[in-house]
């Protein structure tokens, strides 16, 4: 967990690079993220400044978008492909079962912080249908007992 002091010159830094750009608050956002995770609440008078925007206007445009976090990510993100191949060969039953195995929704993280669950548009691996991401991997022909198999030999790991 990075100290607050730390999270405003890394954002102060982001923001002094990007601000100039056309359009400059989503390159913002994206820095913001790409660097620590999420988007700190703390962070948006600082954006909204700036860019001599209101700070609702810039929670705004954050709860807009569901890629992007107001809270830290778990230790591992699972990425659920809800695109139409994906749909086709069953991943809503998938769905159903990661939601239950983690006991949380999209865009949730568990209380031990160990995993994040969020829903993506297409992975690539259409052909391999259905797909999710793990962490870092990726994994084509998913089913409710390869994540069961995955999830829990990250546990024991842990
Ligand atoms: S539709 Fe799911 S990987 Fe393309």
């Amino acid at each position: 967990m990075r100290e607050s002091g730390a999270i405003d010159t890394i954002v102060q830094d982001i923001i002094a690079s990007l601000k100039d750009l056309p359009g400059a608050l989503l390159p913002i956002l994206h820095g913001i993220q790409d660097k620590l995770g999420y988007i700190p609440a703390e962070t948006v008078p600082a954006i909204a400044k700036a860019l001599n925007l209101s700070r609702a206007e810039v929670h705004g445009v954050i709860s807009f978008y569901h890629y992007f976090r107001e809270t830290p990510p778990g230790k591992t993100t699972v990425h659920l492909c809800r695109a139409e191949s994906c749909q086709a060969k069953g991943a809503k039953a998938l769905e159903a079962h990661v939601k239950n195995k983690l006991g949380i929704d999209y865009h949730e993280t568990t209380a031990d912080g160990a995993f994040s669950l969020e829903p993506v548009y297409c992975l690539g691996l259409c052909s391999v249908s259905p797909s999710m991401q793990i962490g870092e991997e990726l994994y084509g022909h998913s089913s409710a007992e390869l994540f069961d198999s995955i999830i829990n030999a990250e546990e024991a790991s842990a």
